[in-house]
C-alpha cells in the first residue's frame, strides 16, 4: 500500500514532501503554518494578500492607519480613483512579512507566497510588479501567482535579478488557461517551475463559473493537462488542489504523476492557522447543508464559504481609504456598487444590508469570510470531541504527517 512519503517532488536536485499547503488569504495560512510545512519537509505558502495588514498585526508597524488618515477627506466619495498605495510602502509591508518569514525558515522545504492578480489595488501593474519584486528581495522561494490569468506577470518581473532562479508558478483551473499563458510568455523563454491544477471543491476563489462548478473533475482536467504537456515535451510538475483530503486521495493522484498535491481545508483546523479560534470551531461543526458557493466576492469570481460567515448581507460602509485592494484601477470595486444601490433605495435608514456583494477587504481582514473547500464538514471527523463539546484543534504537524503516511483512507486522530 503505498503512501504520500514514497513520492517526492522535484525541482532539480532539490527533493521535497509532494506536499504543498496552499495559500490562504490574508493571513489564514499563516508565516507559523507555512513555515511547519517547510521543516517538515514539504512546501508551505504565505499569502501577500492585504500583506499592509498583515505587517500591522505581525509586527505593529501603522500601514493601515497611514493610508486611512491620508485619504481620510474621500470617505464619503463615492468615486475612490484617488485612493492609491504608495508603492514605497507596499514595497515595505511585503518585504516584512516575507523576509522575517523567510529567516526564520528550517529545515529541508521550501515557502512560496501566494501572489492573487485580483488584487488589483487601483494600479493593477505597479502594484503586482512592486509585490513579486518585493518577495524576490525578501529572499520568497517561489511565487505562485493565482486568482487571475496572469498574462503580463511574468513580464512584470522579467529584470529581476532571481527571475530565472526563484521558482515561479501558476494556479490554473482549465488546459485553455495554461495554453493562454504559455503561448503569452512564450518570448521570455521562461517556463513555470510548476502548475497547480485547481480544481472545483477548492476552497476561495473558484476558477469555474457558478452555474457549472460542479460539472468539472479535478481528475480529468489534470489528465487533459497533462496529456497535452506530455504532447507538447513539456516536463513540467502539475500539482493538484480542490478536495484532497486523505492521504489515500493524494496518493492516487502521485500515482496517476500529480509531482504533489497542494492542501488547504485540512490546516483550516490547526493553532498553526490565523483563523480565530472560534472561527476554527464553526469549521469542525459544519455539515455538508452549511456550506455554499455563492457570488458576493467583488472579484466576480464565485467563492465557496460556511453559509453563516458573517459577511454575507452586511451592509459596511465600503472600506478602501484604509484597504482598496480590489479597486480595479479606475477607482471601481463591484461592492460600492451595490452598496451605493442599497443607499438609494433605503433613504434615512441607519443601516443597509447588501445581500449580493461584500466588501470582502474587511471581511477578511476581519475573518468575517469563513471560506473553505468542499470537504469542510468532513473535518469534524479529523479531531476528538472535547467533553465542554468543543473540537480539539490540530498541530500542523500531526496534519501534514497524516497526510505524508497515512493509508487505506484512514484520517489520524491526535494522540
Ligand atoms: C480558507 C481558505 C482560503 C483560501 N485563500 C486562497 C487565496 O487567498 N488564494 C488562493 O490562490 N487560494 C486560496 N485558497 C485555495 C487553497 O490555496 C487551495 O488551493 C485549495 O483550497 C485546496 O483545496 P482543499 O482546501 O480542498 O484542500 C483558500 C482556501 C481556503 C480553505
Amino acid at each position: 500500500m503505498k503512501r504520500v512519503d514514497d513520492y517526492r517532488l522535484r525541482f532539480g536536485k532539490k527533493e521535497l514532501v509532494p506536499i504543498v499547503t496552499g495559500g490562504m488569504g490574508v493571513d489564514i495560512s499563516t508565516a507559523a503554518l507555512a513555515l511547519e510545512a517547510a521543516r517538515l519537509g514539504g512546501v508551505g505558502h504565505i499569502s501577500d494578500a492585504m500583506v499592509q495588514t498583515v505587517s500591522d498585526r505581525r509586527f505593529q508597524t501603522h500601514f493601515v492607519k497611514e493610508k486611512s488618515k491620508l485619504y481620510k477627506f474621500n470617505v464619503a466619495n463615492s468615486d475612490k480613483s484617488s485612493v492609491l498605495f504608495d508603492l514605497g510602502r507596499l514595497a515595505e509591508a511585503t518585504h516584512n512579512h516575507v523576509g522575517r518569514t523567510m529567516a526564520a525558515k528550517r529545515g529541508d522545504g521550501l515557502i512560496f507566497v501566494n501572489c492573487m492578480e485580483k488584487l488589483t489595488m487601483n494600479a493593477p501593474r505597479e502594484t503586482l510588479r512592486v509585490r513579486m519584486s518585493a518577495a524576490l528581495d525578501a529572499g520568497i522561494d517561489g511565487i505562485t501567482l493565482s486568482a487571475g490569468l496572469h498574462l503580463g506577470s511574468f513580464a512584470l518581473i522579467a529584470d529581476h535579478p532571481r527571475f530565472r532562479d526563484a521558482k515561479l508558478g501558476i494556479i490554473v483551473s482549465s488546459l485553455r488557461a495554461l495554453q493562454i499563458f504559455l503561448r503569452k510568455n512564450a518570448r521570455l523563454a521562461r517556463l513555470p517551475d510548476y502548475v497547480v491544477v485547481e480544481g472545483p471543491l477548492a476552497g476561495g476563489h473558484l476558477g469555474f463559473g457558478i452555474d457549472d462548478w460542479m460539472k468539472h473533475d479535478l481528475r480529468a482536467i489534470v489528465a487533459e493537462i497533462r496529456q497535452y504537456l506530455a504532447a507538447e515535451k513539456l516536463d513540467i510538475p502539475l500539482i493538484p488542489a480542490g478536495g484532497i483530503f486523505t492521504g489515500s486521495d493524494a496518493v492516487s493522484y502521485l500515482e496517476e504523476g500529480a509531482a504533489a498535491v497542494q492542501v488547504a481545508t485540512r490546516f483550516t483546523v490547526t493553532h498553526e492557522c490565523g483563523l480565530p479560534d472560534k472561527v476554527k470551531q464553526e469549521y469542525f461543526r459544519s455539515s455538508e447543508e452549511d456550506i455554499e458557493v455563492n457570488m458576493i466576492s467583488p472579484t466576480g469570481y464565485p467563492m465557496r464559504m460556511l453559509k453563516g460567515s458573517p459577511a454575507i448581507g452586511d451592509g459596511i460602509r465600503p472600506n478602501c481609504e484604509a484597504y482598496g485592494y480590489l479597486l480595479d484601477g479606475a477607482g471601481n470595486c463591484a461592492y460600492i456598487t451595490a452598496y451605493n444601490r442599497e443607499v438609494a433605495a433605503h433613504p434615512g435608514a441607519k443601516k443597509v444590508s447588501v445581500k449580493d456583494k461584500t466588501c470582502l477587504c474587511t471581511a477578511m481582514r476581519n475573518f468575517d469570510c469563513w471560506t473553505c473547500g468542499h470537504y469542510a464538514y468532513r473535518l469534524k471527523d479529523t479531531s476528538r470531541r472535547l467533553p465542554d463539546g468543543s473540537y480539539e484543534v490540530l498541530s500542523a504537524e500531526h496534519v501534514f504527517r497524516d497526510y505524508q503516511f497515512s493509508t487505506d483512507g484512514k484520517i489520524a486522530l491526535p494522540a
